[in-house]
């Protein structure tokens, strides 16, 4: 029997921005219902992120500032990662911190998408846990439902709308008739997109997630060169006018199939019929949907962006961590991941928009 320590639970949070201050802010605004469900507290001790003065405005108590980002695991529990980026000081944070050992919570899907299969290595090696909730639609409980509720199935489909920038932008364009600047503009104004926009509308952002929900549900390592991305530049009024005229909407979606032990991965704007669950989520809205061979259909829907719907998923891993709950990152021991071939691009079809029935 593991007796778990009752000593609070000492984070460390790197960047303070939308998601960082919305970890802050619930921590604090939840403390008591976190505090009773985890048996501890939870503490933010140390803090670090572009500029001192940002912790001003947010409830961090006796919180230390740490000048030097990459020391912030020598005193903590756990690092929570939100500062977002495959390389540079992200990816120095966590593998420092993992290689010592110390458990780390990221929002971080480019990294993940990345360089998960390394990140996973060194956390077995270490015997540390490396929790991802907020990487893939925010709010939605993906990673644990794929890891957890849904372990027993074989899954043969997982596709989504997965970039709430995006599905915003399309449906603010339909719905006010406002130009694909306006809405972005909106999208940014809100703290929904992501640093460099381009990776919202480009499609790398739902590649980065499609890669991890694709390692999750086939057992393969996240392989970000893999996935085949279009973005939603294109999509005109008329388009989303043709398809309105069809019953459909236009929504960019994050698809991954195994099929006859081939994976496909793409990112690419759909035509979604009303008769799918997908037509009906709107906004910043996310949704996802899973096929498993026990379960059949799944569908999950949620904002999948913005400052406490992302807090959520964070907060929620911490917790996992304070009750001494562990698990491999994705799902399989990380020498079991294996490398399946992909479906050639000759092999899938590419005209925009793609049928949902097609993919
Ligand atoms: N820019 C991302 C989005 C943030 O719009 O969905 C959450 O990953």
């Amino acid at each position: 029997m593991t007796i778990l320590s009752q000593q609070p639970l000492r984070i460390g949070i790197a960047g303070l921005g939308t998601v960082g201050g919305g970890v802050a802010k619930l921590l604090a605004q939840n403390a008591e219902i976190i505090e009773q469900r985890t048996g501890r507290k939870l503490t933010v001790t140390a803090v670090s992120a572009k500029d001192k003065s940002e912790m001003e405005a947010l409830p961090l108590g006796g919180a230390k500032w740490v000048a030097d980002a990459l020391a912030l695991s020598d005193d903590v529990d756990v690092v929570v990662e939100l500062i977002g980026g495959s390389e540079g000081i992200a990816r120095k944070l966590v593998e420092k911190s993992l290689s010592a050992g110390k458990n780390v919570v990221t929002a971080n899907k480019a990294l993940l998408a990345t360089h998960g299969l390394g990140l996973a290595q060194m956390a077995e090696t270490s015997g540390a846990t490396l929790a991802f909730e907020a990487a893939v639609a925010g709010g939605i409980p993906i990673i644990k439902a794929m890891r957890e509720s849904l372990a027993g199935n074989r899954f043969s489909k997982v596709l989504g709308i997965l970039n709430g920038t995006c599905n915003y932008i399309l449906t603010e364009m339909w719905e006010r008739k406002c130009s694909f600047d306006e809405a972005l503009k909106d999208a940014q104004k809100l703290g929904y997109a992501e640093a460099n926009p381009g990776f919202d509308v480009d499609g790398v952002d739902t590649a980065h997630k499609t890669a991890i929900l694709a390692s999750l549900a086939f057992g393969c390592a996240p392989d970000l060169a893999q996935v085949q991305a279009t973005g939603i530049r294109g999509i005109t009024l008329k388009d989303m006018e043709s398809a309105a005229a069809n019953n459909s909407r236009i929504k960019l979606l994050g698809v991954a199939t195994l099929k006859d032990g081939k994976i496909a991965q793409r990112v690419q704007p759909c035509l979604v019929p009303a008769s799918s669950p997908l037509y009906h989520v709107q906004g910043v809205v996310n949704g996802v949907i899973v096929e498993g061979d026990a379960v059949g259909t799944v569908f999950f829907q949620g904002r999948g962006a913005g400052s406490l719907p992302t807090a959520s998923a964070v907060v929620a891993d911490l917790m996992d961590m304070a009750r001494g709950v562990a698990y491999k990152p994705f799902i399989l021991p990380a020498a079991q991941l294996q490398a399946l071939p992909p479906v050639k691009a000759s092999e899938t079809k590419t005209p925009l928009p793609i049928r949902i029935e097609d993919l």
